[in-house]
């Protein structure tokens, strides 16, 4: 499969031209060495359960673990538990904690909102808002183990929505904003969520874009009892009486007083949905205090975090970034997080360098497709405004291209801050391989090495490992603490997608190589799963939209490279008999598509075909269809068309078993 020799000799050459930068030499840093970092990398190793344990020690428990880890490397999964025995509070954690000391009044949250509107919350304000969240959602029945779903814009109150949800032991599942009211109804059906907390809507580009609407759309014959509503534009919205209830009613009206309870390590503290190869996503289940040790040691120790820090992830609360990055990791750390809520290019395409100057931001997390999108708006914007309170930089959610690795440490890190390319999944729940500024040398496009604890390898088929510079599968070899648990409601299915590929791993469902620096490469998804802008889709979850379309017989979807979005969406679509193919339909069905899932998920391109190309036992081929999308290969990146290359090869490999 992937070890074929033309590849391989490819990479190599274009591995040698790589630059390598060097790590920044700050007295400061948490690990300030490659030794530094070698050192604590073996101990992890050699001692797991002290590593951990000690990782542990940092957050407050309320009774200690008795074992850090139970797991069995011989059964279909691992079925890991951590810290057995041990009762926290995921909540108590990220704030209560907080108040003893001087922390107390330090910013939690500051928030801007796309009107230029703002606010800031204090550790001891924002105490104050989870408490009188939580007793909100006791009043309306909520209890440990109760489900409640979260469709909110990036404010406040979506913050401590999820702080209150996790202070009461009632796992939350946030669901995007920008998903479509039917996929919100399969979302709250799969996790029977017995409350939504939503906003009447949030502003994007300067419009009131409405979030209540949908809630009205899926709620309807589901589990849900109560709908709690932000005020946030003040649009009008249908009114329920009995089940809708304002925000501000009940909960400024509840106590400030409330007394979390400690639960089991092991209590579920959210489901997030995602992508898998099949049509149904899948409710990826993290518990209470492994996710935590990880989120909040992995903050640490990649963002090399500072109490003066002002740190901003630009992820929305729906993906897992916004979970780790945004909520759960900065906050058990005691950071200050900045909170945006609308579009990057309102009103001005410079909207994110003048926020960095206004607030003196020192840590920027986004995503290579947003790098992109600015490097396209020009440099002129970024060089307007003073980006010198900038320290660090971080990328997520795909691989970053060279180029744009390149003009990110350029034009916004001013050939001064390191920039820490994070590769993670929702599965991991926290940062898996990543530099750390102070240690790592970086090399534009590589993820670069794992976190001390955790144990990666690139892997054939059969588990064996790869040569350096071969191009295999990304596998983890021993479980961590934030590893997901199940899929909500299908532990066959976890048991399944992560461990049944490659004996005796957790198969990330990536393809990657290792250099003779050991430096890890992620080349993208080898299964159905598409990365669009960022955005993790299914294929077949965008093909049964479109066949639940009354025109449609047949419908495959695949990825073709893009350079804004990395992907970007082709569907190809055989009509109903009778059925006239035209770019009315083909415009019909592009929206049917958004109506489904949501705008995230629209076909860029829409190409009728009277058959679609099947092998004889039926199966598209979707190698062939992928050619036909990519049309003429030459594209700009040569090392990501390499990539390319590589990947279409395990990709077959994966295809065919
Ligand atoms: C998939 C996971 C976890 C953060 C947001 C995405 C891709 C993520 C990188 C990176 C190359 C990356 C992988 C992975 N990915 N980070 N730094 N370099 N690829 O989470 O939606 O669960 O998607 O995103 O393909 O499997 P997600």
């Amino acid at each position: 499969m992937s070890g074929d020799g033309a590849h391989g000799g490819r990479i190599t050459s274009v591995l040698s031209e790589t630059r390598t930068f060097p790590p920044a030499h700050d007295h400061h840093a948490r690990v300030g060495s490659m030794d530094a970092y070698r050192a604590m990398y073996d101990r992890a190793e050699r001692d797991p359960d002290g590593y951990w344990s000690e990782a542990a020690t940092e957050l407050w428990w309320a009774r200690g673990w008795d074992k850090v880890v139970e797991w069995n490397p011989d059964a279909p999964s691992w079925d890991a538990t951590w810290f057995v025995g041990g009762k926290t509070n995921a909540a108590v954690n990220c704030v209560d904690r907080h108040l003893a000391g001087w922390r107390r009044n330090k910013a939690a949250i500051l928030f801007e909102g796309e009107p230029g509107d703002t606010r800031i919350l204090t550790y001891a304000e924002l105490h104050r808002e989870v408490c009188k969240a939580a007793n909100a959602l006791t009043a309306l029945g909520v209890t440990a183990g109760d489900f409640v779903a979260i469709y909110m814009p990036m404010i406040p109150e979506a913050v401590i929505a999820m702080l209150a949800c996790a202070r009461l032991g009632a796992p939350h599942t946030v669901v995007f904003g920008g998903f479509a009211s039917e996929a919100l109804a399969d979302r709250i059906r799969d996790s029977k969520a017995k409350v939504v907390i939503t906003a009447d809507g949030g502003w994007r580009r300067g419009h009131a874009i409405a979030l209540k609407d949908n809630v009205d759309h899926a709620v309807p014959g589901s589990t849900v009892q109560h709908v709690v509503v932000v005020k946030r534009t003040a649009q009008s919205v249908a009114w329920h009486t009995g089940r809708d209830h304002w925000w501000h009613d009940v909960v400024d009206s509840a106590s400030a007083k409330h007394t979390a309870q400690a639960f089991d390590a092991e209590h579920p503290l959210f489901s997030l949905y995602t992508s898998g190869t099949t049509g149904k996503p899948k409710g990826i289940l993290h518990t209470t205090a492994g996710y935590l040790v990880n989120a909040m040691q992995s903050s640490r120790l990649v963002f090399d975090l500072r109490e003066e820090d002002i740190f901003w992830c630009t992820a929305d609360i729906g993906w897992v970034t916004g979970h780790s990055y945004v909520t759960y990791g900065p906050l058990a750390n005691g950071a200050t997080v900045l909170l945006y809520e609308g579009a990057p290019n309102h009103p001005e395409p410079d909207r994110f360098w003048q926020m960095i100057e206004r607030w003196r931001v020192t840590t920027f997390y986004t995503a290579p497709t947003a790098i992109r999108a600015f490097m396209r708006w020009g440099d002129e914007l970024p060089a307007k405004h003073d980006l010198s309170s900038l320290r660090l930089l971080g990328s997520v959610g795909e691989p970053i291209n060279p180029e744009a690795w390149m003009w990110y440490r350029e034009k916004i890190g001013g050939n001064r801050c390191p920039i820490v390319d994070t590769w993670w999944q929702t599965e991991t729940g926290s940062i898996v391989i990543s530099p750390l500024p102070g240690a790592t040398p970086t090399k534009p496009g590589s993820a670069t090495l794992p976190l001390p604890g955790m144990i990666v390898d690139v892997v054939k088929r059969d588990g064996s490992r790869c040569a350096d510079n071969e191009g295999g599968f990304l596998v983890i070899k021993r479980p961590w603490p934030s590893m997901l648990r199940t899929i909500w409601g299908d532990h066959e299915r976890f048991e399944k997608a992560y461990f049944s590929e490659i004996p005796g791993t957790y198969f990330a469902g990536d393809g990657a190589r290792r250099d003779s620096d050991g430096y890890i490469w992620v080349m993208g998804r080898v299964d159905d799963v598409i990365n669009v802008a960022g955005h993790r889709l299914s294929t077949m979850e965008i093909e049964s939209a479109l066949v639940s379309h009354p025109s449609v017989a047949e419908a495959a979807v695949v990825g073709r490279p893009d350079d804004l979005k990395g992907q970007a969406i082709v569907a190809f679509v055989t009509p109903k008999r009778g059925i006239t193919a035209d770019d009315a339909l083909a415009k019909v069905l592009r929206q049917h598509v958004v109506e489904q899932i949501g705008a995230l998920a629209r076909p860029e391109e829409l190409r009728f075909a009277e058959a679609l190309p099947k092998t004889r036992s039926g199966k598209i081929m979707r190698r062939l269809l992928r050619e036909v999308a990519s049309g003429s290969k030459a594209r700009g990146d040569t090392t990501t068309l390499e990539d390319q290359s590589v990947l279409e090869t395990l990709a077959q490999s994966f295809a065919e078993e």
